[in-house]
């Protein structure tokens, strides 16, 4: 390879050569990180499994609990047609918005976070599955 260089006589075509290698480097990891992201959500899909006998992602179908198509960005208790508890309409009229800061804490400990919730689920103790359960739900529910 580096024989092929030195005897390269064109102008620049060492800059070329670095300039490809660069791109091709960045264009690896910008691949490697998409997939890192992809598996994070089908990883969190894995987990969603706990959470199926209540929510659904895929359309606005509320059963034990409410449906979770597009709860990033929504505001808490507040889909169309759900009877919340008390306590999840008052964190929603106090400002929490779900974002991935607040579904993570929630995540964790639902009745820790949410006094009073009726959402009957100890939660998530592994951190990695709030993670990859949040991506999905990103993914799920854009
Ligand atoms: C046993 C049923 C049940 C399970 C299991 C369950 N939930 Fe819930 N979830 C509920 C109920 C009921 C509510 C409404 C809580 C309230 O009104 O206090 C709720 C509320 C929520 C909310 C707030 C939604 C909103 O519109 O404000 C989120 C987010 C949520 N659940 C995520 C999850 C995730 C993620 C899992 C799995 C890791 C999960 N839940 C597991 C029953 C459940």
């Amino acid at each position: 390879m580096r024989t092929t260089i030195c005897h390269d006589a064109r102008p620049g075509a060492r800059l070329h050569l670095y300039l490809s290698i660069c791109l091709c480097v960045a264009g690896l990891s910008l691949s490697s990180m998409g997939k890192a992201h992809a598996q994070d959500a089908a990883a969190g899909e894995k987990v969603f499994t706990k959470c199926k006998a209540c929510h659904v992602t895929d359309t606005d179908q509320n059963k034990i609990g409410p449906s979770l198509k597009g709860v990033i960005g929504r505001t808490a208790g507040t889909h169309a047609g759900f009877k919340y508890s008390a306590a999840m309409t008052d964190a929603g009229k106090g400002g929490m918005v779900w974002d991935e800061t607040t579904l993570t804490t929630y995540l964790h400990d639902p009745k820790g976070v949410v006094k009073g919730t009726k959402m009957a689920f100890a939660g998530l103790k592994v951190d990695k599955d709030v993670a990859d359960v949040i991506a999905f739900l990103k993914q799920a529910s854009p």
